[in-house]
């Protein structure tokens, strides 16, 4: 098995499995597209990369077994045949728009692990563990690479994916220089900041999944610029859960460390909105303290952090989901995308 079960990812109700079989369609769909573009690098780049994507059964060096093997979600994937559905062609016109924003996913969290100083990835050694810094540095400039030549014999599209790369090198900025930045006080991040900071290292691409397959499926600008935006809601509120399983998602089931953020003074939404209640004072003691990171993520649940990110994040999957309205498109593929669109909210993984 090279993926999660679906129902594995997102829960079992009946709503989920919904979103669960648009993944595992897409992945289908997409699996034989992207494994031909791997297969076109440098034999170890490819070793490398195969193991990034979870593809094949192997540890490095042949160790492993098939259960090592555990590829993502492939939400990235599934919304770039969306949009080709949304703008009423087939989802194989969103081929090469899905396959191009997987690699950059790929890439994105090859080279983010190794900024993040994060050794778990997906229940296995993050590439760079495995293979060393170097080479993980490589082969996600590898994978970058070959995201940008699938989309060369579609300039419009190779565009929009380099705006979507610059956002997102422009949200791993601001990632980073937010987790230098006091708690609290004048410097402290505001919400308005990390907001920018996930639309931009998160949403962008989301965004930009939605809309270049939109635009391989012949719409024009106004839609696909809408798409986007659609996209970027989308991807604020799954930062936003991808904060709050970073606190008190099970490291079995996420495969990620947990309670990375909090050691690396990431600022999370969780985080931020409880330091802005009653137990503020106490928390910014904690968390500039050391080995404290169960207790800190204890009162942030205490003064409702958990609770104020799960409203923020029911808001921007709102916003996405007014914004579909208003966008003239396929009825049905509008209706799987919204079962995606909530499932993510409820996901584990
Ligand atoms: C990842 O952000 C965003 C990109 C790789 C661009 P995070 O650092 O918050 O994500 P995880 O928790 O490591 O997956
Ligand atoms: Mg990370
Ligand atoms: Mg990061």
């Amino acid at each position: 098995m090279t993926a999660p079960a679906t129902a594995d990812a997102l829960g079992s109700r009946p709503e989920t499995l919904a979103a669960g079989r648009i993944l595992d369609r897409a992945r289908e769909l997409v699996a034989p597209a992207l494994t031909d573009a791997v297969a076109t690098l440098h034999p170890w780049i490819a070793e490398m990369a195969a193991y990034a994507l979870g593809h094949g059964g192997t540890d490095t060096g042949g160790r492993g077994t098939e259960a090592d093997s555990r590829g993502g979600k492939g939400v990235r994937q599934a919304l770039a045949l969306l949009g080709a559905e949304l703008a009423g062609a087939p989802a194989a016109c969103g081929v090469p728009a899905a396959v191009a924003v997987e690699l950059v996913h790929t890439f994105s969290l090859v080279h983010d692990d190794i900024m993040d100083g994060d050794a778990l990835r997906r229940g296995r050694p993050a590439l760079w563990k495995a293979y060393g810094t170097g080479p993980a540095v490589l082969a996600g400039d590898a994978l970058l690479a070959l995201a940008v030549g699938t989309l060369s014999t579609a300039p419009e599209a190779a565009r929009r994916l380099s705006a979507a790369l610059d956002d997102l090198v422009r949200g791993q900025a601001d990632d980073l220089l937010l987790a230098r930045r006091p708690w609290t006080g004048p410097e402290a991040v505001t919400a308005g900041e990390y907001e920018t900071m996930a639309e931009r290292k998160t949403g962008a691409l989301l965004g930009c999944a939605l809309a270049l397959g939109a635009q391989l499926g012949g719409v024009d600008e106004r839609i696909v610029a809408a798409l986007d935006r659609v996209g970027r809601h989308l991807g604020v509120a799954f930062q936003i859960v991808d904060d709050l399983l970073g606190i008190w998602g099970d490291p079995e089931v996420t495969g990620k460390p947990v309670h990375g953020d909090l050691r690396e003074g990431k600022k999370t939404f969780p985080v931020l909105a409880a330091l802005d209640g009653p137990y503020g004072p106490e928390l910014a003691q904690l968390l500039g303290a050391r080995d404290t990171a169960e207790r800190a993520a204890d009162l942030v649940a205490r003064a409702g952090g958990r609770t104020a990110a799960l409203r923020e994040a029911r808001r921007h999957l709102a916003a996405a989901d007014a914004l579909l309205d208003s966008v003239p498109c396929s009825p049905h593929a509008a209706g799987e995308l919204r079962s995606l669109l909530s499932a993510l909210t409820r996901r584990t993984v």
